[in-house]
């Protein structure tokens, strides 16, 4: 097993055919930036050598494995998915109106730096509100979810039962609220992207033989304590899985090609064969990562997780 720890975004990114360079534009809990070499090592052969496929990414969160593959790769076109309705609204808003979602940040972010540190807080719990009550103008509540990404605790998405965003605020001394550089080059990228709400089965209408499908489920706690699956309302249990394996073995009967991260549930209990048993017959790999997201700074730490593909590379 390789240890390749803190990889240098860029650096897997500087294949660069199109000259545009995009990068994740909001902070992700599950955010996939560390492990893409590890990832990027396992893509089809094809692929590399400038097959175009189509590419689907069912769970696509800030995106980080998107934009590595359409930074560096031929893709003919491209679909994502996440439940997350106002992530995917801002997806298209920055895909569909880039220039006026700009302004909106710039407004935001001139009025939030001229506050002083101890007004700042209060600016934060303002907009919160505001967000969770706009319905109308959806550049403006994306503009509002992308101020809330750079400025609550950990970059955390998380809602009440009502479906209020809940995070706290998050003391960053100087958080980059707006840059336009990098959100005009996503802009440019998502042209070729069709950008869809809902469930990860939605991307049955568009699998082929030719499709590059990468799948990143929320995780399975990795212990009773940690529950950082709650990305929305709907939580992603252990029967949520096994309707994702049914789903990767229809993929697979397609000629479709899958590549699908968990977390490992061996890094708290070995005995916890869950996957292993679950994707008996496909690949199965195991590789270190930092933890990023926990609620105890103890566990903060080296564990491994899963990879897992249906295609030799
Ligand atoms: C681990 S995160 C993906 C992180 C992503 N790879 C990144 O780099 O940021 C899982 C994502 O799946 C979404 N999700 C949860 N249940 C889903 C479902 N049934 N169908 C589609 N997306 C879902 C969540 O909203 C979340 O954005």
């Amino acid at each position: 097993m390789q240890l390749m720890l803190f990889p240098d975004y860029q650096k897997y990114t500087s294949n660069n055919k199109n000259k545009v360079f995009a990068k994740p534009f909001v902070k992700w809990a599950g955010g996939k930036t560390q492990i893409i070499p590890e990832i990027d090592k396992r893509l089809p052969i094809e692929l590399k050598k400038g097959k175009k496929m189509r590419y689907i990414e069912p769970f696509v969160g800030s995106g980080a494995v998107l934009f590595h593959i359409l930074n560096n790769y031929n893709i003919k076109d491209a679909f994502i998915i996440d439940l997350n309705k106002d992530l995917i609204t801002l997806y298209n808003v920055i895909k569909n109106n880039i220039s006026e979602l700009i302004n909106y940040l710039k407004k935001i972010e001139n009025e939030y730096k001229k506050l002083p540190e101890y007004k700042r807080k209060e600016y934060y719990y303002i907009k919160r509100e505001e967000y969770n009550k706009s319905k109308e103008n959806k550049i403006m509540k994306a503009a509002l979810l992308m101020f809330l990404n750079k400025t609550c605790y950990n970059g955390l998405y998380r809602v009440n039962s009502k479906g209020e965003f809940n995070v706290p605020f998050g003391r960053y001394k100087n958080p980059k609220i707006l840059d336009e550089e990098n959100l005009r080059n996503v802009s440019k990228i998502l042209q070729k992207v069709e950008i869809i709400h809902g469930d990860f089965e939605i991307s049955r209408e568009f699998v082929d033989n030719n499709s590059l499908i990468y799948f990143d489920p929320p995780y399975r706690p990795l212990s009773n304590t940690s529950n950082f699956t709650s990305y929305s309302q709907n939580s992603f249990d252990d029967n949520e899985q096994i309707r994702l394996k049914h789903f990767f073995d229809y993929i697979t009967s397609l000629g479709a090609k899958g590549i699908l991260s968990n977390s490992d549930p061996k890094n708290t209990d070995p005995n916890d064969n869950f996957f292993d048993e679950l994707y008996k017959g496909y690949i199965i790999e195991r590789i270190y990562a930092k933890r990023m997201i926990n609620s105890k700074g103890k566990n903060r730490g080296f564990i491994t997780e899963l990879l897992i593909r249906n295609y030799e590379k």
